[in-house]
Order: C-alpha cells, then sequence, then structure tokens
C-alpha cells in the first residue's frame, strides 16, 4: 500500500557547491571486504557523529568488545534469517542474479553488487543462479566470514519509536547523508540491518523479544531503538555499480 511520505519539485537551476552533492555518483554500497587494521579516522567519526540530531542517534562501535558483540549480533541475526523459509522466499524476490532480471527490474541486489572478488563474479555470472536456499547460506558465509569480519566500525541509527514514519524518513536521510561524507573520505560504507530486521520480524510474529534485547544490550539503552545497522571501513575493493533507473522513469 503505498503511502506519500515527501513532495520533491525539482527545477532547473544552478546548485549552490556542495561537497556532498559532487560525490553523489561516487556513492555506492559497498559489499567486499575492508582493512580491519585501518581505524576510521577520528575526526570522520566526529564529523559524522555531528551530522546526528535529537531525534536520530548515531551509535559507533569502534573499540572491543563492543565492535565485536555487534558482529556477532549481525551474524546471529543472519543464521535466524537464513532458518525462516519465508523470509528467505520474501527476500529472494528482490534477488537479481540474471542479466534480464537487472535490465528488467533496475533495482535490488545484484551479483556485481555482491562484494564478491572480480573472478568468483565471472564464474557466478557463467552457472546457473543458485537457489534460494543456497544463495542465502553463501550470503551468511560472506557476512560471518568477509563481511564483519573485516569491518573496524559498526553503527546504528537509533530512533525513539520505531512506528514513526517521519523519523524512519529521517534516518534514511542521514544515512545517506552519512555514506556521502564517507565517500568524500574514501571511506565505504554497507548497510548490514539483519539484527534490525530480526527485531522487526519478532514484533510481527508476536514472539519474545529476544533480537530486541540483544539490541538493547549492545546500545546499553531500551528508549534508542535501532533502526538501520551497517558497517563502515577503507575497503580493499572499490564498490561495484548497482542499476539506476533512468530519470524519466522516476520523475512524475
Ligand atoms: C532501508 C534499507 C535497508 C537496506 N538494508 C540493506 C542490508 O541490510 N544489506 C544490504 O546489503 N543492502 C541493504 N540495502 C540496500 C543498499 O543499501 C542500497 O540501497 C542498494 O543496494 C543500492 O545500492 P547503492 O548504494 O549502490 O545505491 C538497504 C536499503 C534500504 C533502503
Amino acid at each position: 500500500m503505498p503511502h506519500l511520505v515527501a513532495r520533491i519539485g525539482l527545477a532547473p537551476g544552478e546548485t549552490d557547491p556542495d561537497a556532498l552533492y559532487e560525490v553523489i555518483p561516487q556513492r555506492h554500497t559497498n559489499r567486499g571486504p575492508y582493512e580491519l587494521d585501518r581505524p576510521v579516522p577520528k575526526d570522520a567519526l566526529e564529523a559524522m557523529a555531528r551530522m546526528a540530531d535529537d531525534d536520530i542517534r548515531l551509535l559507533l562501535f569502534t573499540e572491543e568488545p563492543q565492535r565485536s558483540r555487534f558482529a556477532e549480533a549481525v551474524v546471529a541475526a543472519t543464521e535466524a534469517i537464513v532458518a525462516d523459509h519465508e523470509m528467505v522466499r520474501d527476500s529472494q524476490r528482490w534477488i537479481r542474479s540474471t542479466r534480464e532480471a537487472v535490465a528488467k527490474h533496475r533495482d535490488g541486489p545484484t551479483l556485481d553488487a555482491a562484494g564478491l572478488s572480480p573472478l568468483i563474479t565471472a564464474l557466478a555470472k557463467v552457472l546457473p543462479p543458485p537457489s534460494a536456499e543456497r544463495g542465502h547460506r553463501l550470503w551468511l558465509e560472506a557476512t560471518r566470514e568477509v563481511q564483519v569480519a573485516t569491518a573496524p566500525a559498526f553503527g546504528f541509527l537509533a530512533v525513539r519509536n520505531l512506528d514513526d514514519r517521519a523519523h524512519a524518513l529521517r534516518a534514511g536521510r542521514l544515512w545517506q547523508r552519512l555514506h556521502l561524507y564517507a565517500t568524500t573520505r574514501g571511506l565505504a560504507m554497507h548497510p548490514v540491518n539483519q539484527p534490525v530486521e530480526l527485531a522487526d520480524r519478532e514484533r510481527q510474529l508476536g514472539r519474545a523479544p529476544e533480537a530486541a534485547r540483544r539490541l538493547a544490550a549492545l546500545t546499553e539503552s531500551a528508549a534508542w531503538r535501532p533502526s538501520f545497522a551497517f558497517r563502515m571501513g577503507y575497503p580493499l575493493r572499490d564498490a561495484a555499480l548497482s542499476p539506476r533507473r533512468a530519470l524519466a522513469d522516476v520523475v512524475l
């Protein structure tokens, strides 16, 4: 069911010089390995913290043992999602594993943007696409062995009320700004929302809030609820380009 969340008017004109605007074409999710031993500079973390506000908090995890606990929560949530047949089936609908599917939808996760090495990407393109179950098991493996294993920093965007749509939208806007800022600094980012999705899934099914409790233990707060989770660091490989729709397809 569509909801009107914003009206955006576009008109031809000059743009003000803006570092974040300049890097829009370069900003891409990077699902590959990062340099674990190269920390995110303190001034970059501070600049990012200043971009948050009283409604949307940015919580950063760069020190042990918090960093490892965050990584464990992402892996545990990925395991739970991979074991949930309905979640696997629903996320499979978004996966674009053939050239035809990418051309048709111009959205969703693609093989190119999966963060695999160039050799494995080339091999995967000539093999038949994996089943939903096998694809999700490979995702769990990449999450555990590469994505959380190589991230020097993790973070949450947290809100007071997960059902507040205006705050959800603002969290998304902050994520884009943080990602653009990271791009200006040569840093890579990648959402790893599995713990947040699992807490949503528990709410949806009316289950005991174990994932939510795990999140609260990480944030040390029951009042601030994570609505977005990510990893960050200096990338070992450039991010691959993800599909974009033509302007004419998205402007009314
Ligand atoms: C709300 C939201 C949550 C997302 N969560 C994840 C995630 O957990 N893992 C992931 O790999 N991509 C996730 N994505 C997708 C990427 O962040 C990205 O939007 C998409 O792959 C397009 O790639 P781009 O960064 O190159 O524009 C999410 C996107 C949105 C809007």
